[in-house]
């Protein structure tokens, strides 16, 4: 419930880290959250109702931001996002409807690449099964054959293991960095970075079918839209190495989830390793069952540092949208410039001056 004692009022969908709630209070902001429970989403009709009254929506990825809520706010300022991906916000209709979008780039990227190699190492020793044998105190002698896995450094004949990178943004160049340091051949496919991957000396370009034909590990980084969609579908996963790992900590409709299981069950590719799905949180029946796929629940970015950390950026953000400054990470900064945005700003005022009369 919005206090009338504060600057403004807050929606938060779910609970974020108290480091940003410190952000919040500091700014004179009011805040509730609409779902205090850890593992539960916020329900929809908590969610329309909460973003009528909020000047600011706070939200996390898994609330569908659409036309339809965002039409049902009137006095709403701004929608500041806890993450750096915002498929999830329809960006066009709120830029229609002159409200500012916002994410928290930058911070996660180091522990999304940490993430990515954790997979790709997991699936290629098979930590993971090893752990639960072992766990399960079947361990009873040291043998040649237990859990054989793929090389990822050289190995012993020295060759170079090569990693195609899809997408080379801040996540995908922290990936590659980490891929020099184990030897790895770096190929890169992302028309909107040609520049990036020119400058770093270790990567080479690679278009999309030599990338796939080549790659011994294939590691997703683009950001969900139209273009990206099942980018990895049958036909890449056939294109792929018959000992290839597919990893992706991007977003899970970039993988077509019903070919890759095909693909796994078939052996068109050794393994994956996948930290988001097509519909999250459901996984594609089958999946689970695969013994060659190594699963976690979107769990790349989630150190305590960077989640404390995504929670200060969001809460800043918010107090921008609050207050009418341009927010630090704007995804439609050209918003700003916008008749709607001036007149919702407008009416957001009058609005603020009739209850602080009233009150
Ligand atoms: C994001 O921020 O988009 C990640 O998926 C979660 O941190």
């Amino acid at each position: 419930m919005r206090d009338p004692r504060s600057n403004g009022y807050v929606f938060l969908t779910r609970r974020i880290p108290a480091s940003g709630l410190e952000v919040l209070r500091e700014a004179d902001l009011s805040f509730t959250t609409g779902q205090e429970e850890e593992e539960s989403a916020v329900r929809r009709d908590v969610l329309a109702a909460g973003v009528r009254e909020a000047d600011v929506l706070l939200c996390l990825l898994t609330e569908p931001i659409d036309r339809a809520l965002l039409e049902s706010a009137p006095r709403l300022r701004g929608i500041a996002s806890y993450a750096v991906g915002y498929d999830n916000i329809d960006v066009a209709a709120a830029t229609a409807l002159g409200l500012p979008v916002s994410n928290t780039p930058g911070v996660l990227t180091e522990a999304t690449a940490d993430f990515t190699w954790a997979l790709l190492l997991g699936v290629a020793r098979r930590v993971a099964e090893a752990h639960q044998y072992t766990r399960q105190g079947r361990f009873r002698i040291w043998g040649p054959n237990l859990f054989l896995g793929a090389d990822v450094g050289p190995g012993p004949d020295g060759r170079p293991r090569t990693l195609g990178i899809l997408g080379y943004g801040r996540i995908g160049r922290a990936v590659a960095r980490r891929a020099w340091g184990f030897g790895m051949r770096v190929l890169a496919y992302d028309p909107a970075q040609q520049d990036a991957i020119a400058q770093d000396l270790d990567t080479s370009w690679a278009s999309l079918p030599e990338l796939l034909a080549r790659s011994d590990f294939v590691t997703l980084h683009v950001a969900l839209d139209a273009d990206t969609h099942h980018l990895i579908g049958e036909a890449e996963l056939r294109a792929m190495k018959r000992t290839a790992y597919l990893i992706n900590t991007s977003r899970g409709p970039v993988v077509d989830e019903r070919a890759l299981v095909r693909a796994l069950r078939a052996h068109w590719i050794a393994g994956a390793a996948l930290d988001v799905y097509e519909d999250e949180p459901e996984l594609t029946p089958g999946l689970a069952e695969l013994p060659n796929v190594l699963l976690a629940p979107h769990i790349a970015s989630a150190t305590v540092e960077t989640r404390s950390r995504m929670a200060v950026m969001a809460a800043e953000n918010a107090v921008a949208h609050m207050y009418g400054k341009p927010a630090p990470n704007c995804i439609n900064p050209e918003v700003y410039g916008s008749d709607a945005y001036h007149a919702r700003m407008e009416h957001a005022r009058a609005e603020a001056n009739r209850v602080n009369r009233r009150g």
